[in-house]
């Protein structure tokens, strides 16, 4: 009879640095371990003995065959756990646009390096489902369809580490995060910490980015984000046709899809204020036109335009219109969004599940999302996808907004 401690066909010797314990990635990968039918014996392991020091853990697996061993040891890389004897990573060529070597590598959302020549080098432009190049002695994240042909690629799983964020130390500034997900109850501590966030981004000099839906418009909550843009809390608001289409519509009709902003009334033929505002749109050549000529005189964009404040209105099948900045190339929306969360700190996800989703799959792991929406699903969905680095505040939109610009009014 076999005893727990006899060893298995494939043997691994694996370690891991960083805040193991308060983190539960160590519990996580015993976890693993034992998921993939194997076995673990720790080597070494040494506790940080302050707030800063980390943890360290070195431990030999046993798994009954390769494949088994192969799955178990690209689970815990994601988990910072890597191979003791990494060489360099290992290297295939694209053969042509867009086709990746078989067994390429794919990233995580956390921090990463590859070794290459012999050095530890950082993976640039960090995000989720997206595969390593190396070229001129730098690493970089390149999406499958960026792939060039002759692009060197990184394949297995030696030579990377991958560092999963920590729980966080200064616990004050997330501390509603730590729980995932606040209820409606505990909005107005929400609002706060959300405020201190914003300050705080403000001050690392990094972005603070808006990704809003069009129940912004319809909750009521454009004017109180028109303001928190002329205060200068924002530095980009990403979104889609229809955000811009009710937000135009309330400043230059006073309804959102009908509704009067003001008493929340049905407007009489008020269905048709979303295409009159549309047509207005065009009328002017689009929304910076309708701005510059005193069409338009109020509302979200009109506040991005006035203080320079870059927005993305990303197309979907649902649209009318669109609205002529509208990119209906998804591609190009996708390319227009990653670029404004270059160098973003804080994003604040308002009432849209589609942009928060997509947007939390271009982040690295570092970067803070504030997910506000109704339905604490939405939180959950974010969260599912890798971007563990999300909280939830479940709860009315326009009520959210309206204590956020109260709280950061200047
Ligand atoms: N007329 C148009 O052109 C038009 C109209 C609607 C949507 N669209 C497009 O369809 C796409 C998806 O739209 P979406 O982002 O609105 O849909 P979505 O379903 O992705 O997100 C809507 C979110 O709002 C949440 N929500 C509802 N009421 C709320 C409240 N009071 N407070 C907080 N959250 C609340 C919901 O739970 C949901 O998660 C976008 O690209 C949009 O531009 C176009």
């Amino acid at each position: 009879m076999s005893s727990p401690n006899d060893a298995l066909a494939v043997q691994e010797v694996v370690e891991a640095e960083g805040h193991l314990i308060d983190s539960h990635i160590m519990e996580q990968i015993f976890d693993a371990v034992v998921e993939y039918g194997g076995r673990f014996e720790v080597e070494k392991f040494s506790i940080g003995r302050t707030n800063s020091e980390p943890s360290h853990l070195r431990m030999r697996l046993s798994a009954p065959d390769q494949d088994r061993m192969r799955k178990l040891l690209v689970h815990l890389l994601g988990l910072g756990c890597s191979p003791v004897d990494a060489g360099d990573a290992a290297l295939a060529e694209a053969e042509s646009d867009r086709c990746a070597p078989e067994d390429f590598y794919s990233t995580t959302n956390h921090r990463t390096q590859v070794r290459a020549g012999g050095q530890w080098v950082d993976v640039q432009n960090q995000r989720m489902d997206a595969l390593v190049v190396v070229s001129g002695g730098g690493a970089r994240c390149r999406r499958l369809r960026d792939l060039r042909t002759g692009d060197r690629v990184v394949v297995g799983m030696r030579g990377i580490r991958v560092t999963p964020e920590s729980k966080e130390r200064d616990r004050l500034a997330f501390a509603f995060m730590s729980h995932g997900i606040s209820s409606e109850r505990q909005v107005e501590t929400a609002v706060r910490q959300t405020a201190a966030l914003v300050r705080q981004t403000m001050e690392s000099g990094k972005k603070v980015v808006v990704v809003a839906g069009p129940v912004v418009v319809h909750t009521g909550g454009a004017p109180p984000l028109a303001r928190l843009i002329r205060d200068g809390f924002v530095h980009a608001v990403l979104s889609g046709n229809a955000l811009g289409v009710h937000d135009i519509e309330a400043a230059l009709l006073g309804t959102s899809l009908g509704i009067r902003t003001a008493d929340g009334r049905q407007e009489e033929h008020g269905h048709r204020n979303h295409m009159r505002a549309i047509n207005a749109v065009y009328h002017a050549g689009g929304i910076r036109q309708a701005v510059e000529s005193g069409r338009l005189e109020s509302g979200i964009l009109f506040e991005c335009v006035r203080a320079g404040v870059p927005f993305v209105l990303a197309g979907s099948l649902r649209d009318d219109g669109p609205l002529p900045e509208t990119v209906t190339d998804m591609n190009q929306a996708q390319d227009a969004y990653a670029a404004q969360l270059q160098d973003a700190g804080l994003v604040l996800c308002l009432g849209s599940m589609l942009h928060s989703i997509a947007v939390g799959n271009m982040l690295p792991s570092w970067v803070k999302i504030v997910c506000v929406d109704i339905n604490p699903a939405v939180a959950t969905k974010v969260s599912d996808r890798g971007t563990g680095q999300a909280v939830g505040v479940v709860t009315d939109v326009g009520l959210f907004l309206e204590l956020l610009s109260k709280a950061l009014a200047p």
